[in-house]
């Protein structure tokens, strides 16, 4: 239990990219047995965003939804975590506070930790609600997973946003207090500043995350987690879906206790491809959608971002769940995103890039309900669709 006062996941939205990539496409192009990408990474499709969509607008289109259902009050603060930020400087946040009319009373930051950065914002907001109850946070994961053309991590690309409103006596999940944590330094995946790619080794990645889980549920349980059979499912971090039913295995046989098939959780991300910081809290929606069985339940939470730093929690799914989410929004966006032949995949991956030395006009692609309209004297414009 959290205390005296409940904290949780009030409500969630989900955006993605307006394009798709279908792997069976690519691994046909790469000469590659498309069940390798199917079957042995768990992956069907990855989305990516239009010429003129980044993270800002993928978090713009989640979190407008929130804010007009839930309204404003009480939010002083937002965290947007994000591996793939637009700026060095300025927080992500920052722009999407102006693109969203937000007004001047809130505290915008942006976190990075690879894939792991939501999770900390999450913590960090339940720490500022207990404190005072009557505020609301907004925890934003918005992410591009680009891996080079031609690369192994190629087919685990992947784009994505998730925002999240924080709240006491939430609607949807309480989180439990018993946080297990394991931190190391370890070059399984990076970006250097002069990077758009990850580099990555992709062998370390997994055996990295296998021992992160281990280890933080280890902690979580040292410090008063509950039992490995009470958790009904167990959201993995997801960068391929196969990685999570590694996990869920590997969990099995370090507790002894055989966990749940994950394989609700999992729809969502096959889809849209590795969503990074938003990833987990995209199969939380994915199971949500599916399980209509969770009232009063106990699932774990395992995120895991690279570099490395894993987490181990718990919530509990809250009554009434079922009627605050629209199951078919996440399937309707998905089957929305305009499909690429990959040899636009290809040309798109090589200029979604540009350098901010000249000013840029970006023609309107997306029909997505905010964009990126182009660079002046360095710094980016973002603009709504509409207008
Ligand atoms: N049919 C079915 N499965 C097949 C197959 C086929 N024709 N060919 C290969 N496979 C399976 C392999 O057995 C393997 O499964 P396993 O790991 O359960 O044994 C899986 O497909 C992947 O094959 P592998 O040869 O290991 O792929 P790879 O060397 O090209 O790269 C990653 C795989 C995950 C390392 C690579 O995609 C990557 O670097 N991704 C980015 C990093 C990442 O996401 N890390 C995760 C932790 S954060």
């Amino acid at each position: 239990m959290t205390g005296a006062t409940p904290i949780g996941i009030h409500d969630l939205r989900v955006a993605t990219g307006a394009h798709v990539v279908e792997l069976s496409e690519l691994a046909d192009t790469q000469g590659i047995d498309p069940n390798k990408f199917l079957v042995g990474l768990g992956q069907q499709q990855f989305s990516m965003p239009a010429h003129d969509e980044d993270i800002v607008t993928m978090a713009a289109a989640a979190t407008a939804p929130l804010i007009e259902k839930h309204g404003l009050d009480g939010i002083r603060t937002i965290f947007f975590a994000t591996e793939s930020g637009v700026d060095q400087s300025k927080s992500a946040g920052a722009f999407l506070h102006a693109l969203l009319g937000l007004p001047t009373g809130i505290r915008v930051v942006e976190l990075k930790q690879a894939c792991y950065g939501a999770t900390a914002g999450l913590q960090a907001a339940i720490g500022l609600i207990a404190r005072d109850p009557r505020e609301r946070v907004l925890v934003i994961a918005s992410d591009v997973a680009r891996y080079d053309l031609d690369s192994a991590g190629e087919p685990t690309q992947g784009a994505g946003a998730v925002a999240m409103l924080i709240s006491a006596d939430p609607a949807l999940i309480e989180i439990e207090a018993p946080a297990g944590i394991h931190t190391t330094d370890i070059d399984d995946f990076w970006r250097p500043n002069d990077r758009s790619t990850a580099l990555v080794d992709g062998k370390l990645s997994i055996q990295a995350y296998l021992a992160s889980l281990t280890g933080s549920f280890d902690d979580y349980r040292a410090r008063g987690g509950a039992e490995a059979d009470t958790l009904a499912s167990v959201l993995m971090h997801q960068p391929f879906t196969k990685m999570a039913a590694k996990g869920i295995k590997a969990l099995s046989a370090h507790t002894g206790v055989e966990l749940p098939d994950i394989t609700p959780t999992m729809e969502y991300n096959r889809r849209m491809g590795n969503s990074y910081t938003a990833s987990i809290f995209v199969a939380l929606v994915s199971l949500l959608d599916a399980d209509a069985e969770l009232a009063g339940r106990r699932i774990g939470f395992y995120s895991y971002g690279s570099g490395s730093i894993g987490e181990f929690f718990s919530g509990i799914v809250q009554p009434g769940y079922r009627e605050l989410r629209a199951a078919e929004d996440v399937p309707a966006m998905l089957a929305a995103r305009e499909p690429l032949a990959i040899a636009d995949y290809r040309e798109l991956h090589e200029t979604t890039e540009f350098a901010s030395d000249r000013d840029i006009v970006l023609p309107v692609t997306t029909s997505a309900p905010f964009r990126l309209a182009g660079v002046t004297g360095g710094a980016r414009d973002y603009t709504a669709t509409a207008v």
